[in-house]
């Protein structure tokens, strides 16, 4: 009898990740985030992808030499003044956990959208949200407009990475205020008693990134460095010498819409998907250290890119970087074809990155990741990466 209670009073007080029985029980809610941005974005010279021939085209264009480079491809400016719609999950530890007040603000990369942290599958082994929780940190996962259950507005003047950059920005004021849960629509039922979630206010927030969600929170500690206490960089390495900006060649992209109408109903012109799970594995994943199930669950959760986000890759970083004092770790599998071309060993210079780019930086520290591809949440050993990233930030306080 009372084990039978206990588990009502359980299921009452947590949501159970579904598909994962052994995960442990959390505390979280599932939030529509209304973000108001005003800002400028590009207009940029580029095909349109209307079709999978035009995708095809897309990238052929925006690989050939001839074509014109990035300054000459911005041929005016856009007035971006709306308020999106953002779909957020945050979660706090169980009750007493000492680190709960540092929230781990997470942006997924292209390709995905917050699933990536968070994997239904295997969660004890993979999920970065499991793990941040079971050291106590908060977390807050969203998915990056033109992805997931949030808006997906125009592929070439809207979805551009200074604008996502700005989101970003605006989602860490509202939770630094303690706002987030009350400014937003409560998509999913938290016990009313339970004001750890409705009033949530850190003291502290680390801004937890995945390749394009690294390069917008590198983007936001660069234009607003006392905005942000740590930066964990995922699947990104500056000075990295074969970084050839993210070769859209290697994504194998299709038209959203063509490679799945229903999946992708709700993109427009200008989103592509990448077209086969052999996609998927050469961009994310290494032979050896992935289990087929994850390959699996990479597929099934793909999400599509905007065509702007790729152009507007530069647009996210800034000029002050040098003025940031938290500590900045940056992880990379040392496998990642992306953005190594499949051996990042050798490929950076931690000296010139800590002197010439983060010189106030309280720390700086890079971990190649053994024998794992980009996709580092969705590769085995996943954990143990988590691992020296928390121990990175303890070493700071965090
Ligand atoms: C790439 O596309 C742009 C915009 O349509 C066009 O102006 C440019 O000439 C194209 N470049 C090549 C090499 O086809
Ligand atoms: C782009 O081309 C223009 C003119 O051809 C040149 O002045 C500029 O330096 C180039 N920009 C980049 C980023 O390569
Ligand atoms: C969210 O919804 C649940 C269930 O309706 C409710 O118990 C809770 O108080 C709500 N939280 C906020 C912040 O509105
Ligand atoms: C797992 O990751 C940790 C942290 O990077 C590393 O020290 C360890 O060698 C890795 N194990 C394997 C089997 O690659």
């Amino acid at each position: 009898m009372a084990s039978v209670l206990a588990c009502i009073v359980a299921l009452l007080c947590f949501k159970r990740s579904k598909a994962s029985p052994t995960a442990s029980p959390r505390a979280c809610v599932e939030l529509e985030v209304p973000v108001s941005i005003d800002t400028t974005a590009i207009k940029w010279l580029q095909p349109r992808v209307d079709s999978n021939v035009d995708a095809v085209d897309w990238v052929a264009n925006a690989t050939t030499w001839t074509s014109p480079n990035m300054t000459e491809s911005m041929i005016g400016t856009i007035t971006v003044r709306q308020t999106f719609k953002i779909n957020g999950q945050l979660c706090v530890p169980p009750k007493g956990s000492k680190r709960s007040d540092i929230l781990h603000l997470a942006t997924h990369g292209g390709g995905f959208d917050k699933r990536y942290w968070d994997p239904e599958i295997k969660t004890k082994e993979y999920s970065y949200v499991e793990a941040a929780l079971a050291e106590g940190y908060s977390v807050f996962t969203y998915d990056r407009i033109g992805t997931g259950k949030s808006d997906k507005p125009d592929a070439y003047d809207i979805v551009q990475l200074n604008v996502q950059r700005e989101i970003l920005r605006k989602l860490t004021s509202l939770a630094r205020s303690g706002k987030l849960v009350s400014a937003s629509k409560n998509l999913s039922g938290i016990r009313q008693t339970d004001n750890r979630l409705n009033n949530y206010k850190p003291s502290k927030i680390v801004h937890v990134g995945h390749s394009l969600g690294s390069i917008l929170s590198i983007g936001l500690i660069q234009n607003y460095p006392t905005e942000s206490d740590g930066v964990i960089a995922t699947g990104f390495l500056h000075t990295n010498v074969q970084l050839g900006g993210l070769n859209v060649a290697t994504w194998g992209f299709e038209f959203a819409r063509q490679n799945n109408p229903i999946l992708f109903k709700d993109h427009g012109s200008g989103y592509c998907v990448q077209a086969t799970p052999s996609n998927v594995q050469l961009q994310f994943l290494k032979k050896g250290t992935f289990e087929p199930a994850l390959l699996d669950y990479a597929w099934k959760v793909r999400q599509p890119v905007a065509v702007s986000e790729f152009k507007s890759l530069l647009t996210a970083f800034g000029p002050d970087g040098a003025k940031f004092k938290g500590p900045v770790h940056m992880v990379i599998g040392e496998n990642d074809y992306g953005n190594c071309a499949g051996d990042c060993k050798g490929t950076y210079d931690l000296d010139m990155i800590k002197t010439q780019i983060y010189p106030a930086a309280k720390d700086v520290g890079v971990l190649i990741q053994p024998g794992t591809g980009h996709g580092l949440a969705l590769s085995k050993n996943a954990t143990a990466g988590y691992r020296v990233s928390f121990d990175f930030l303890h070493k700071s306080g965090l």
